[in-house]
């Protein structure tokens, strides 16, 4: 007898074999002589079945959905089970009975959002969360291979990095501190000994927009580089995001199809991507939104436009200095331009967001005040330009806004296990 995960007996490791598996129970159906029990561990789940003549049967009448079990059985090939294969149990030991479990066919989406820890066992939530640590695995990979160095910069910050309007602030034992937005002006400054950085960390905003693309909390893989400019940063972007796309499309190929998803969308990603600038963005939407002038930000809905125009990702680059934060670099010749970039992908539209830095202190002052922040505030960061300033830049991705699109799910707060929105954060 041999312990084995669902997914080997799925994949024919064994058929007329004696096995052993361990999960919980996710369907019952109990008739007369014959009861069907579906297993689930977290490889797969599988359906065995009991006869009324094994010595199974009394343990898998006392069974509910939920318990956990050890169960024996000879595996075998059927057509009619789902996955091909079945168990036939002969041998079950209950190890926690559970009691009746709250979620049913027929509870609503809100009630299952209530019961988030509980409706993580799904198998829905079970194969989001396979793709997204691929996700992670496959952007480590990437940045790895172009020699960057992953960094860990702090969540309590001193200094709004994005604005103040989405800035949560909090008590710091007699301190005012805030959560960081963005790892940006930390990667900035470990770029001066590592040169070629990254992170993959929480960012915070408080934002109270309920769309299918916001989290309060989200998870920012973010990158920052030295002698470099606006080419080199979409080169980069654009590889990363094709390896990306390209490694999912191998290795998820069965969590894609059991959740229903396309992943010939991800196989036919490929550098380069379509760029179009600001302008010739404000020019294309124009007849559809009359309202849309230049100098005006891209709504959620002029991006959607635009991205069903292109059906896959692309970059919009060169937005009005006005609308961006104070550390983008401006044209010395157009300092009314920013050298800002977005890559934007259909259904979602913007999915990250880049630039070149400013790197001279004294424009830098200048944006400062004009954006009413105070320059003492920031010492540190115009440290960075006093001593060694060099052109650099960076990005930042959204990883949640990166699996709704690639997974096509509803919603961005089924792309993370614990969604934090303005009104969920249970548990
Ligand atoms: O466009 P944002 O605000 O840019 C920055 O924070 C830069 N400092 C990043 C950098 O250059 N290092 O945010 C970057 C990305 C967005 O494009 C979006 O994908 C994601 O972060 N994002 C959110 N994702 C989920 N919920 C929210 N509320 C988000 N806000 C931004
Ligand atoms: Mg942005």
């Amino acid at each position: 007898m041999t312990l084995k995960k669902i997914h080997e007996v799925l994949d024919g490791c064994c058929p007329d074999q004696k096995v052993q598996v361990r999960g919980w129970i996710y369907r019952k159906r109990e008739g007369k002589d014959l009861i069907f029990l579906v297993l689930r561990d977290s490889t797969g789940i599988i359906q065995c079945t009991v006869k009324k003549t094994s010595p199974a049967w009394s343990e898998a009448q006392k069974l509910t959905i939920e318990s956990s079990l050890s169960l024996e059985g000879t595996a075998r090939e059927d057509k009619r089970a789902p996955g091909g294969y079945e168990i036939s149990a002969e041998n079950i030991n209950i190890i926690g009975l559970a009691e009746t479990f709250p979620i049913g066919k027929d509870k609503s989406e809100e009630f299952i959002r209530d019961m988030r820890h509980l409706w993580l066992r799904s198998r829905k939530m079970n194969l989001v969360m396979k793709v997204r640590d691929q996700v992670f695995e496959s952007a480590r990979e990437y940045f790895k291979s172009q020699y960057y160095t992953e960094v860990s910069p702090p969540m309590f910050i001193s200094a709004a990095v994005e604005g103040g309007s989405t800035l949560f602030g909090l008590k710091y034992f007699d301190q005012q501190l805030y959560l960081t937005q963005s790892s940006q002006l930390y990667l900035e400054i470990l770029m001066y000994s590592l040169e070629k950085v990254y992170c993959i960390a929480p960012s915070f905003r408080a934002e109270k927009s309920r769309t299918i693309r916001h989290l309060t909390e989200y998870w920012h893989m973010e990158g920052e580089w030295p002698f470099a400019d606006m080419t080199d940063l979409m080169k980069f972007e654009e590889d990363l995001m094709t390896h990306i796309c390209q490694s999912i499309g191998e290795k998820c190929e069965k969590e894609f199809a059991e959740l229903g998803a396309d992943i010939n969308k991800l196989k036919t990603v490929k550098a380069p991507f379509p760029r179009i600038t600001y302008k010739e963005a404000i020019e294309r939407l124009k007849p559809k939104n009359p309202t849309l002038d230049w100098g005006t930000d891209l709504g959620y809905e002029d991006e959607k436009v635009l991205a069903e125009e292109f059906g896959k990702p692309f970059f919009v680059y060169d937005y009005p200095t006005e609308i961006k934060a104070f550390y983008c670099k401006t044209y010395s010749d157009h300092p009314e331009i920013a050298m800002s970039v977005d890559m934007m992908v259909p259904r979602i539209g913007e999915i990250s967001t880049g630039g070149a830095r400013e790197d001279n202190k004294d424009i830098l002052i200048q944006r400062m005040k004009a954006q009413g922040l105070n320059p003492e505030d920031y010492e540190w960061y115009l440290d960075l330009r006093r001593y060694g300033t060099v052109p650099h830049v960076g990005f930042g991705m959204g990883v949640e806004r990166l699996i709704v699109w690639m997974l096509d799910l509803d919603n961005i707060i089924d792309a993370i296990s614990f969604p934090r929105t303005t009104r969920r954060f249970y548990p």
